[in-house]
């Protein structure tokens, strides 16, 4: 089920928001109007569309204002042993669901079509002039870059907000409302009145939330790739925490590739170890930071290659043959193709909508900044976890700093003590530099009885690498509940490099 109040895109910068989400199961869903679907799909087999109406806000009974939600099911496939719905919310848009979860693909270009739609321009063309008026500055980029990222953020704000003059909309964004949708579509659902949730990404955030709001109507629910919700919603930035293994993440990649050798991975053959390679690849960035060159139609520049390693760490899929084209970065050889490489990349993981990222984030996020020095601490707090990216990525703490809407209702937390009907089931890469294992523990210790697997592997969530063990874990919990012994660790079935 696409999933429509809110729908959101982080850039590479940011960690974990989206959106897409469906029921899989067998029922027929009274409150829900199933039909076929207005659009094809190969990859998701027999799926069926639905709408169901919500209120538009719930904080006010009386108004009797609905807002259409588009639902998506795909039938349960096996004999399995619920016939019972699960409703998924995998992050994304983006490359993750769809390099990895094929039958996510398709969803993920529904869009958010003609429910609650949320822009701060007139059409695509003054989106994109506005992000060249107003960038992200990388925080090393030049000495008063953060102050001018400042100042950018507050302008398109100012731009967003003239937009949506007079519209109440933007207050009707946020994850509260959205943990309220999904308890509607279970109402609908008609089954037994309790969630099956699974979330990751951003979807662990939504449902940390919902389990949070309705601990007791909680029959499953997994939550992989995690956000922090308290730095979600009480700090700028996302997640300041978001980039605490990023810089081991990147550091054991490159040690697995010189253990590989140069069969396996192409920059084996540059360096023999992994803290000579480190010393090659940032000094390539700084070379392309001094003296960018021209690839066809891109810049290649210091940003572009930290960039490009930061993609790889998130999602090293492809890790092989990025190897081969960062070899090439630094050797100044076959650039075109690096950049062609590089375009790819950040193509598959971009979307159409940026603006709704500030609708679902900005109006969950529950502090605002008189000026510059209220959101230095949280950009202090992710340069110093990682030395390596946080300085590139640091600047979106200015994003929301002035946001002119809240949420019409927040749900801030507490985030300890929650007693879930059923534990939750908590899962984190070891080498995650986006959604830390640390993150899982922390948001572990809020739901009483929960359990956070540690599956010792790469990229952004589980999905990133196979592993039997985390399915057996996962299986056996969406089967009867069962958890899996406090300080499980998963391996993956495959080395990174092989
Ligand atoms: C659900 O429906 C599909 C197709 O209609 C069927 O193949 C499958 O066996 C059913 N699953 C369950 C759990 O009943
Ligand atoms: C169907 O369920 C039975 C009993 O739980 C199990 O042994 C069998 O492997 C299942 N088949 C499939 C295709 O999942
Ligand atoms: C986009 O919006 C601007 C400002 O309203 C307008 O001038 C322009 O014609 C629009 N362009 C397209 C392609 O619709
Ligand atoms: C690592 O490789 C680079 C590029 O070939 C080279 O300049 C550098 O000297 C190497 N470092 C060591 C310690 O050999
Ligand atoms: C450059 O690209 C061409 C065509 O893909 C390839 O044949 C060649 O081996 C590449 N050179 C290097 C140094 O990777
Ligand atoms: C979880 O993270 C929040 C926000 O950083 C922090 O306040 C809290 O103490 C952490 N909880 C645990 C159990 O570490
Ligand atoms: C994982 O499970 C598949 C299917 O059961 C099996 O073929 C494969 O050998 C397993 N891999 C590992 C590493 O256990």
């Amino acid at each position: 089920m696409a999933l429509s109040r809110f729908l959101t895109q982080l850039a590479l910068a940011s960690s974990a928001l989206a959106v897409p989400l469906w029921v899989r199961d067998n029922n027929t869903s009274p409150g829900i109007k199933w039909g076929s679907c207005d659009f094809e799909s190969a990859n998701l087999g027999p799926i069926e569309c639905g709408t169901l109406a919500v209120p538009l806000d719930y904080t006010d009974a009386a108004s009797g204002e609905k807002l259409t939600l588009s639902l998506i099911k795909s039938p349960a496939r096996s004999n399995g042993t619920t016939s019972k719905s699960i409703l998924f919310n995998f992050g994304g848009p983006g490359y993750e669901a769809i390099h990895t979860l094929n039958s996510a693909a398709d969803l993920l270009h529904l869009g958010l079509g003609k429910t609650l739609t949320f822009s701060c321009f007139d059409n695509a063309t003054e989106r994109a002039l506005a992000m060249g008026k107003y960038p992200i500055e990388p925080v090393d980029s030049y000495e008063n870059a953060l102050a001018d990222t400042y100042a950018n953020m507050q302008a398109l704000t100012n731009v967003c907000n003239e937009h949506n003059k007079g519209s109440e909309n933007p207050k009707f964004l946020g994850t509260a409302f959205v943990a309220r949708d999904l308890m509607s579509v279970v109402d609908a659902l008609g089954e037994d009145g309790l969630l099956r949730f699974w979330g990751l990404s951003y979807g662990s955030l939504l449902g940390a939330t919902v389990a949070a709001m309705f601990p007791s109507r909680m029959d499953r629910v997994v939550l992989d790739g995690v956000v922090n919700a308290p730095n979600y919603y009480h700090r700028f930035g996302i997640d300041v925490d978001q980039l605490l293994s990023a810089d081991a993440a990147f550091r054991s990649i490159l040690s697995q590739c010189i253990e590989a050798g140069p069969a396996k991975c192409a920059l084996a053959s540059i360096n023999s170890t992994a803290a000579d390679l480190e010393a090659t690849l940032l000094g390539a960035a700084a070379k392309y930071g001094k003296l960018p060159i021209a690839a066809g139609s891109t810049v290649i520049n210091s940003r572009l290659v930290k960039e490009l390693l930061f993609i790889v760490i998130k999602y090293p899929g492809d890790v092989a043959n990025a190897a081969v084209h960062i070899s090439n970065l630094v050797t100044g050889t076959n650039l075109t193709e690096v950049a062609a490489y590089y375009n790819k990349l950040s193509g598959d993981i971009a979307t159409g909508n940026d603006d709704a990222f500030y609708g679902i984030k900005c109006g969950d996020t529950i502090p605002r900044a008189e000026s510059l020095n209220d959101v230095l601490p949280d950009a202090e707090r992710m340069m110093e976890t990682s030395e390596l990216f946080g300085p590139g990525i640091a600047s979106i703490v200015t994003q929301c700093a002035s946001w002119p809407w809240a949420a019409k209702e927040l749900y801030g937390g507490p985030f300890k003590g929650i007693r879930t009907r059923t534990p939750v089931l908590l899962f984190g890469n070891t080498y995650d530099p986006v959604t830390p294992l640390a993150s899982a523990k922390n948001m572990s210790a809020a739901f009483e009885g929960s359990v956070a697997v540690e599956q010792h592997g790469f990229g952004h969530a589980t999905i990133s690498q196979l592993s039997n063990c985390t399915m057996q874990v996962m299986q056996a919990y969406w089967a009867d509940g069962t958890l899996p012994a406090e300080g499980t660790v998963c391996e993956p079935n495959t080395p990174l490099f092989r």
